[in-house]
């Protein structure tokens, strides 16, 4: 066992794990951010897509060695925090979460916070939001549900608006 200190979402967390155990695991199971999703746990399907130090990373595929010291961004830590089991209104999303309702980007949902996460990672990179940019961009992101065209959509809007972290 090891102790693994880090941040997540801007609040510091320690955690006692073996070093292999995986980020996604940690996230879900030790620290109750279960707003990541498993997918294929082999890096495939960017389900469980997190920022780290601001790179977008698939946590199925991060042993929390590498986490010491990080600084890790969920789909929790988008948007303004609400009380756990209150449902967050659009007044709470931030610009990117917004879009993605505003275009219907989400269906079942499962690959949704992974796509957030993309396009925050997209956002932040400022490269030109053409469409050939974006599906680039969400390229490690599986979607079973939509077809791609309103998740590019809703990053394409969002670009045109705060295309930062706004919580
Ligand atoms: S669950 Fe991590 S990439 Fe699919
Ligand atoms: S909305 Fe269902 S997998 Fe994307």
């Amino acid at each position: 066992m090891t102790t693994v200190r880090f941040a997540v979402n801007g609040a510091p967390a320690e955690v006692d794990v073996s070093g292999s155990r995986r980020l996604l695991d940690v996230l879900r199971e030790e620290l109750a951010l279960t707003g990541t999703k498993e997918g294929c746990g082999e890096g495939e399907c960017g389900a469980c897509s997190v920022l780290l130090d601001g790179a977008l990373v698939d946590a199925c595929l991060v042993p929390m060695c590498q986490v010491e010291g990080a600084d890790i961004r969920t789909v929790e830590g988008l948007g303004r925090a609400v009380a756990s089991g209150v449902p967050p209104t659009p007044d709470d999303l931030d610009a990117l979460q917004r879009a993605f309702l505003e275009t219907g980007g989400a269906q079942c949902g499962i690959c949704t916070p992974g796509m957030l996460m993309a396009g925050h990672a997209f956002l932040a990179s400022g490269t030109p939001p053409t469409d050939e940019a974006i599906r680039e961009a969400i390229a490690g992101n599986l979607c079973r549900c939509t077809g791609y065209t309103k998740i590019v959509e809703a990053i394409a809007l969002a670009a045109t608006r705060t295309a930062t972290f706004d919580a």
